[in-house]
């Protein structure tokens, strides 16, 4: 144990939309461990607040026609209640738009400018000449620049995972009007993140936590390290100092945060915050797999550059994904905390469980109706709760409660290993390791009242049955004890059984090996009840709807054009004569393609869905007057329409004459 007190946070949930339990593996293990070194007797502080800035939220807001301060206010709300609902208890939840946050995100980047980490540079940003504005971050869509693939503004989320910087995505489109945006210079300010590399070298490996934490980042920065730019222009979020056209960009303000709401919390407690943020501390940031960068670079060099302690450990989750999907809300796979979950009376204990036992921390986690049916009825309903059960059931039923007798050395030495595997699990943060210890606990409990029968005992040896019911009722305790960082409602529950009134999260682990003291017991009722099978088929069926309705992503809003701008495209029917791969690109194929007057050559990115034996003789659509361009080296004079993803091509229902015109 240490002298310094330990602050926990969670990843700031985005005010933007509902929680979701992709949300939950930050803030369900970050709850799991903040109760358990409260149990061994640490001092935590746990903060947490929304994430209210940024462009997400605006454009959200905006297609509502709320303001994005009370889109922020509706999901902070809504946040700070499911958390509760599912036992997480932070001792603040803040909001990064009061004005705590406004002042010390001023502040801060007041500092890195005076300590010369920030300078002003003019770069080339989106602009909407429809909506006449510049387009930040998600305001534009367009194409990554890196791999290829469409992508949002600030990251491209669908393909390499890059963050992207301002002006470097190709082909960007306004998300509200559909417009093609255009460049324009504007003056931004940047962070020279660049500066830190050999800090950051020096610190990374230090840093603790999850290895994936620590090893991403230490191969990025040996990678290479891009300045940030930290301005962004919009009404909503932080002014910077002294421009009031910008605003810092959410990534500065949003962990700033994590101090601003330790602000609050120490006024509101009367402590003083400076000692969790200045200078030795032991600050762990519980975060997903997607935020690494941000935690581990970004983050520790902003601190360092306006002179504020480091965090000392970064724990990462694995994401969670539905069907081996990403979680997203236009596709439809998501599950809802509330509207799922929580809204049909299903206990926060069972999903709590199966999230923090499905696999180790930083693995993946492929969410299933089905195995969380599985895991909580084969584990939390048949060894823990049967065990359980069994247990206060026979102790009232022939000895009306707790028996007096010593407990057995064995049994004790057991509860110690489980104690002692538990806690080295948990200073590791292997999660799902700390609680296979504690079900192993529980399957040594079920293994040995199965085997010393007390049912039959109590006929032939009472006094046996006696000592055997005392040792089960020590276990239960200690299951209690030790579960209720996992399960804390449920764990309740079986300490009243024993018989107490006071609180199991008002005790320490180690009370766990204390004598257990003889009592009554009240008469027992099951505990854990079985998930049904109509149950989780129901629930099945609504995520697999949901995704079937979810279809395609709604087709982009496009401007309207007149018919002369129709008919400034030359569309005609081709025939082509011959295609063959063009080397070393597995997408396209050289075409030549007869329009009737003239032979054409034409490159198509058509590879991948079709051989040129398919497409030879095949009359096809062509827009005959694209301008020319090379691609791989080859000209490419028009353009193959075809439909959708799978490169559908459009033909006439009836052989024409090559050339014919498309009106
Ligand atoms: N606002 C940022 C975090 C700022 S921290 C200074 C953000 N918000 S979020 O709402 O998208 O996510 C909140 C937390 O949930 C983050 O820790 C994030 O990593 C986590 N997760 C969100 N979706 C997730 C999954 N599908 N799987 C695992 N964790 C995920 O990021
Ligand atoms: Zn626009």
């Amino acid at each position: 144990m240490s002298d310094q007190p330990l602050l926990v946070t969670c990843g700031l949930p985005y005010t933007n939309g509902p929680c979701h339990i992709g949300h939950l593996r930050t803030y369900v293990p970050a709850d799991f461990y903040v109760r358990y070194m409260r149990r061994c007797g640490e001092r935590v502080v746990f903060v947490c607040g929304s994430d209210n800035h940024g462009t997400p939220i605006v454009v959200s807001a905006e297609m509502e026609g709320i303001s994005p301060r009370e889109m922020s206010q509706r999901y902070h709300d809504h946040f700070d209640r499911t958390f509760k609902r599912m036992q997480v208890c932070f001792d603040h939840f803040g909001m990064t738009d009061d004005p705590t946050n406004h002042d010390r995100t001023r502040q801060i980047v007041s500092s890195l400018i005076g300590n010369g980490y920030v300078y002003s540079q003019v770069v080339k940003q989106s602009y909407c000449t429809r909506c006449r504005r510049f387009l930040p971050d998600r305001y534009v869509e367009g194409i990554c620049p890196h791999c290829g693939t469409p992508a949002r503004g600030d990251e491209c989320d669908q393909g390499c995972g890059r963050h992207l910087e301002p002006g470097e995505i190709q082909e960007p489109t306004c998300k509200v009007c559909g417009t093609k945006a255009e460049f324009r210079d504007q003056e931004h300010y940047f962070f020279r993140l660049s500066d830190f590399r050999d800090f950051l070298l020096e610190y990374l490996p230090g840093l603790k936590g999850t290895l994936n934490a620590r090893n991403y980042a230490l191969g990025w920065v040996k990678d290479e390290l891009h300045d940030w730019c930290i301005t962004r222009t919009l009404e909503w979020g932080v002014k910077f100092p002294g421009r009031d056209d910008l605003v810092v960009y959410v990534w500065v303000d949003a962990p700033i945060g994590y101090i601003s709401f330790t602000e609050e919390w120490a006024k509101i407690t009367g402590n003083d915050w400076k000692e969790f943020w200045c200078g030795e501390n032991r600050i762990t940031h519980f975060i997903g797999g997607d935020i690494i960068y941000h935690h581990c670079i970004f983050w520790p060099a902003l601190l360092k550059g306006a002179g504020y302690g480091l965090p000392h450990a970064v724990v990462a989750s694995g994401m969670v994904k539905v069907d081996d999907h990403k979680f997203s809300k236009s596709r439809g796979y998501v599950v809802w905390t509330n509207e799922d979950y929580l809204d049909r009376g299903l206990s926060p204990d069972y999903l709590r469980y199966y999230l923090l036992s499905y696999t180790n921390h930083t693995k993946e986690l492929n969410f299933s109706w089905t195995v969380f049916q599985e895991r909580v009825n084969n584990e939390l309903v048949n060894t823990l709760g049967n065990f359980i059960y069994r247990s206060l059931y026979f102790a009232n039923k022939e000895f009306s409660g707790i028996p007096d007798d010593p407990v057995d050395a064995l049994v004790l030495e057991e509860v110690k290993c489980a104690l002692a595997a538990v806690d080295s699990a948990m200073r590791e943060y292997e999660f799902k390791n700390a609680i296979d210890a504690m079900m192993g606990l529980a399957a040594f409990g079920n293994n040995y009242i199965q085997s010393n029968a007390p049912w039959k005992l109590v006929k032939t040896d009472r006094d046996q049955a006696r000592k055997v019911i005392k040792n089960c009722l020590f276990l239960v305790r200690a299951l209690a004890l030790l579960f209720e960082p996992v399960i804390p409602e449920k764990s309740q529950k079986v300490w009243e059984a024993l018989g107490y009134t006071d609180q199991a999260g008002s005790h320490l682990l180690r009370d766990a090996t204390d004598p257990l003291l003889g009592g009554a017991i009240p008469v027992p009722a099951p505990l854990f009840e079985k998930l049904e099978d109509g149950l989780i088929a129901e629930l099945d069926l609504l995520l697999q709807k949901r995704v079937k309705e979810a279809g395609a992503p709604p087709a982009p809003k496009m401007e309207e054009i007149s018919i002369e701008d129709f008919c400034r495209m030359d569309i005609r029917i081709g025939k082509i004569l011959k295609a063959e791969p063009i080397p070393k690109s597995k997408k396209l194929l050289r075409l030549i393609v007869d329009l009737g007057q003239e032979k054409r050559q034409i490159v198509s990115g058509i590879a991948q869905f079709y051989t040129p034996e398919d497409l030879v003789g095949q009359q096809v659509a062509v827009l005959a007057n694209l301008a020319p361009a090379t691609i791989f080296g080859v000209e490419s004079r028009g353009m193959i329409l075809a439909a959708g993803d799978t490169a559908s091509l459009l033909v006439p229902l009836t052989v024409v004459e090559p050339g014919t015109k498309i009106r």
